[in-house]
């Protein structure tokens, strides 16, 4: 399926803007997918790339939070396939200086497309309706759909597949499990949640996942306790306890996610073949231990590594000629 697909021609993706990773067919995740495996081999083979597939397209990279992965790999993944990433940090005082419409209906009559990574998911929702060209959301605080990408990627690079896996959440209910849990339930996975009280996730994003799953044979399970949840799960996979823009509440997370560390121990409840998977940044010592995270069994820095490949194939797919 992957040979074939990777041979269909760019730019054949009907999905205009991601802004949920629901927004995604299970075909064109396939089709995402595949891309990313043919570039990631071309790029590893010679770091560059004959192609030129996005020659002549720019795209603005709306950055309202700090990052490191999502910067960078957009930046130079614009620029290996002849593209351009015009980075707009606080200077453009979006939504402050100039409302969300007005920066739409400037950035649409130079420009190809827009990343941004913001807070209110509804801030993207507004942008993608207002403007003529995509909308792609590099992380609100409902989710985070191309870390979710680079995940399906690392995972069944190391499993040979993703229908049937299951992958158990450790923590918050927060913008990357949703993603995770909308993209794993499109690809037939089963997306286990272990978070404390008064942590959980989105029901009405639980509720389209549950719906997504039930049509492609995966399974979305919510509780409490970690011990009981990771046994039998192919991945475990922890993320930061505090997320940006919650910084005030970092006293009672960090006192209510004391018991949900991912460590060697739960790792090992989980299975001798379960993996560990962060998407980075972490904290050593709170939501995962530097034993698992810098251990032979973490991917943590494959998924990094992949949000490069994953992102270079959505754009071929998605702006490409
Ligand atoms: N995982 C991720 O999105 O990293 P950054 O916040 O550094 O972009
Ligand atoms: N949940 C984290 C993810 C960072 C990539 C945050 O929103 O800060």
């Amino acid at each position: 399926m992957e040979q074939v697909l990777a041979s269909v021609g760019v730019g054949t993706l009907q999905t205009r803007d991601l802004l949920s990773s629901a927004d995604l067919t299970r075909d064109e995740y396939e089709i995402v997918l595949a891309r990313a495996v043919d570039l990631k081999r071309e790029f590893r083979a010679d770091r560059r790339h004959v192609a030129r597939p996005l020659a002549g397209r720019t795209v603005a990279l709306i950055l309202e939070k700090q990052s490191l992965r999502t910067r960078v790999t957009f930046e130079a993944g614009l620029d290996q396939l002849g593209g351009h990433a015009l980075y707009l940090g606080e200077g453009i005082g979006f939504g402050v200086r100039e409302s969300v419409a007005d920066i739409a209906r400037n950035l649409e009559r130079w420009l190809d497309g827009i990343v941004i990574r913001t807070f209110g998911h509804s801030v993207v929702s507004e942008l993608a309706a207002e403007a003529s060209i995509p909308v792609f959301n590099a992380l609100t605080d409902d989710e985070h759909p191309f870390q979710a990408l680079a995940d399906l990627l690392t995972l069944r690079e190391h499993f040979g597949r993703l229908d049937g896996l299951v992958m158990t959440f450790v923590g918050d209910g927060n913008n990357v499990y949703h993603s995770l849990a909308l993209a794993g339930a499109t690809m037939g996975m089963e997306i286990r949640l272990a978070h404390p009280e008064g942590y959980g996730p989105n029901p009405s994003i639980v509720a389209l996942a549950e719906s997504i799953a039930l049509a492609n044979g995966g399974k979305i399970v919510v509780a409490q306790d970690p011990s009981r949840l990771v046994p039998g799960s192919d991945a475990l996979y922890a993320d930061v306890w505090v997320s940006m823009g919650q910084e005030d509440q970092s006293h009672a997370r960090l006192a209510a996610f004391a018991g949900y560390c991912v460590d060697t121990q739960l790792l090992e409840l989980a299975g001798a073949g379960t993996v560990a998977m962060h998407c980075l940044p972490a904290h050593r010592g709170q939501e995962i231990t530097a034993e698992v995270l810098d251990g032979p069994r973490s991917l943590a820095f494959e998924q990094a590594e992949n949000r490069l490949h994953v992102q270079k194939a959505f754009l071929v797919e998605s702006l490409g000629r």
